[in-house]
């Protein structure tokens, strides 16, 4: 008989995308499959199930899709945390450095209440710029982060390391 597919078994890699030597770990074929987005999103939530939450907060743009579906899931609110501009209302925002260039990150100014309990989500860690970049506009906000939940952890490249000596509890699927 034949074993069932994990979360990892799903994910493709296309490699010098968007630049060469960048080994792109895409998430669209594992969303893409009903059994491999709902067993992800099951197993996000796992390290989790003793935990309270007031919001989720997702990192542009692949955060996105799992964010919303964990905040359904949660019966909690969904924050967007965005890149520089796309935010209708007064932002306050943070730059930060990626593994392939630079960038900023936006979140309305009222989109948490002081002492919210937040789940930041993110398809992967890298460098962890961007997710260090979230945390610390929620943080800002008054909220506090209870776990970062990230589909994949590319442990060489520190992101897990940045956000552990900030004092975050981070859990990943595979890296
Ligand atoms: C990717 C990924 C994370 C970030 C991780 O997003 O989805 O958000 O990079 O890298 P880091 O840990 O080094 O910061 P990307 O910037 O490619 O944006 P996208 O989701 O809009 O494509
Ligand atoms: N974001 C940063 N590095 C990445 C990678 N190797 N694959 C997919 N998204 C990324």
């Amino acid at each position: 008989m034949s074993q069932k597919k994990t979360v990892r078994d799903y994910i493709r890699t296309i490699p010098d995308f968007p630049k060469p030597g960048i080994m792109f770990r895409d998430v669209t074929t594992l969303f893409a499959d009903p059994r491999g987005f709902r067993i992800c999103i099951d197993q996000l939530l796992d390290p989790f199930a003793d935990q309270r939450f007031d919001k989720v907060a997702a990192l542009e743009s692949r955060g996105f899709i799992m964010g919303g579906a964990i905040a359904h899931q949660l019966n909690v609110g969904f924050v967007p945390i965005r890149k520089k501009g796309k935010l209708p209302g007064a932002t306050i925002s943070e730059e930060y450095l990626l593994e392939y260039g630079e960038a900023t990150m936006e979140v309305h100014d009222n989109a948490f209440t002081p002492g919210e309990r937040v789940l930041l989500v993110d398809d992967l860690l890298a460098t962890g710029g961007t997710a260090g970049a979230g945390v610390k506009l929620c943080e800002r906000l008054g909220a506090r982060i209870v776990g970062c939940a990230f589909i994949i952890d590319l442990p060489d490249l520190g992101g897990r390391k940045r956000l552990e000596e900030m004092g975050l509890r981070v859990e990943s699927l595979c890296s």
